[in-house]
């Protein structure tokens, strides 16, 4: 949370460029904070998905629509079906409008997708694939997965107080290269007649550079500080990243580079978590340690994501499932999507005040002592998920104008 509030100006505006529409930019010289008339205006692609995903969604579209409204943001949203909603109701898991009307929008923001129902599909016909083709399609070749220990919730991490307390990490995951997607890939056998399956982990230096460079821009706006993860000492992907990495850095002179190799990645993630700021590595390291890190926050329900591409629009998430097991049973906790909001306003559409006034509001909610079953400690107040967004609609509303926050 804290290295959200610490980058003022976009991600995305600064080295991607601005998704504000033609109507958007035009109207934008007349912006003024906290105005009650719309200034800005924004198409966002709702994706409910299954399970939890329509409860948190309707929750943070709620949130994200008051937090845009105090900032003079006014949103136009659409909501099409993906994963196992598409499944049922189209026979597919990515319908193509699905596609086209993200693709058409300034961002997208997604709940979860899969579900028991739906397990023993064909693999073309799984909830998954449609969120794996809606990555590729949107081309969201960057990760950004934060995981902060908030000083609210330090007793849910596993590790000790002392360790867990302050943590603050960027996960800057490589998402639609290396060995999820290189080729040669599939089945066959060796010399021996055995079976063999074999994948290709492959990385040109443009793929390597334009994540570095998102990961250098990430560090600079946070603590300056970038560890490069890799696996240098045995793979020749890796020793190309790490080169690459190097030859970058003398174009980011503000920013403290570190080369890690993953295995001691792993190891330090859990002994002292507190010597990362920004992590940067590849697809396959990142899936994992991005999951490792998030586990030190101790909250599956508080976690949000952001995949943003070259040019086109971003996907935000929570990292959770649909979470069948809890399912229109009003407990998930939305937080981990109102979050992911916050990221969309602050990555995906260059809007840092409005993001940093539901992170804000989400700080005030639990420090009002409201709790989602997932969080629950003795001495807070137990709430459902629709409660915990009345909540923190509250402290969106109440909240000062960020400008009195600084
Ligand atoms: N990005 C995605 O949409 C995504 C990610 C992971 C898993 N999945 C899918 O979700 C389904 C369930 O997977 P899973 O059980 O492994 O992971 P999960 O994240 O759905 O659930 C794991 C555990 O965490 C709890 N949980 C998750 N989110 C919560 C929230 N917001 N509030 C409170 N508790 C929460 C669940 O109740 C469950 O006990 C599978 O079909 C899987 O493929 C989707």
């Amino acid at each position: 949370m804290a290295a959200l509030q610490a980058n003022p100006s976009s991600l995305k505006t600064l080295i991607l460029g601005s998704r504000r529409s033609a109507t958007t930019r035009q109207r934008a010289t007349f912006r003024c904070s906290a105005s009650p008339s719309p200034s800005r205006s924004y198409s966002i692609t709702l994706l409910p998905g299954d399970g939890i995903g329509p409860e948190v969604i309707s929750v943070a579209k709620d949130v994200l629509s008051l937090a845009g409204s105090l900032e003079g943001i006014d949103f136009r949203f659409q909501e099409m079906p993906v994963g196992g909603a598409a499944l049922d109701a189209i026979g597919v898991p990515l319908p193509e409008e699905t596609l086209e009307a993200a693709k058409k929008s300034d961002a997208v923001l997604m709940g979860a997708i899969g579900g028991y129902k739906w397990d023993a599909n064909e693999k073309h016909l799984k909830p998954e694939t449609g969120l794996l083709m809606l990555r590729a399609g949107l081309g969201v070749f960057a990760n950004l997965r934060p995981a902060t220990v908030l000083p609210q919730l330090v007793d849910s991490s596993t590790l000790k107080k002392e360790v867990a307390e302050g943590v603050d990490i960027m996960v800057v995951r490589e998402l639609t290269g290396g060995i999820y997607f290189g080729k040669p890939r599939g089945f066959g056998s060796n010399e021996k007649g055995e079976d063999v399956g074999f994948n290709t982990e492959i990385y040109s230096t443009s793929e390597v550079d334009r994540i570095a460079r998102v990961a250098f821009e990430v560090a600079r706006k946070r603590r300056g500080k970038l560890c490069s993860v890799d696996k240098a000492n045995v793979l020749e992907a890796s020793m190309l990243w790490r080169k690459r990495v190097t030859m970058l850095a003398s174009q980011f002179l503000d920013v403290e580079v570190s080369h890690m190799y993953v295995d001691n990645a792993a190891m330090q993630l859990i002994r002292n978590p507190k010597q990362f700021d920004t992590i940067v590595t590849n697809n396959i390291f990142g899936d994992i340690l991005s999951d490792e890190a998030s586990m030190l926050t101790g909250s599956i329900g508080m976690l949000p994501s952001a995949s943003i591409s070259e040019s086109g629009p971003g996907l935000f998430e929570p990292i959770h499932g649909s979470a069948p097991d809890i399912a229109g049973q009003d407990k998930a906790n939305p937080l981990a999507t109102i979050l992911s909001a916050a990221m969309l306003l602050q990555y995906g559409l260059g809007e840092p005040e409005a993001a940093k006034r539901i992170e804000a509001a989400v700080m005030n909610t639990l420090d009002r002592g409201f709790r989602t079953g997932d969080i629950f400690s003795a001495g807070t107040t137990l709430v459902g998920c629709k409660r915990m967004g009345e909540e923190v609609l509250r402290s969106v509303d109440s909240h000062k104008p960020v400008a009195a926050l600084k």
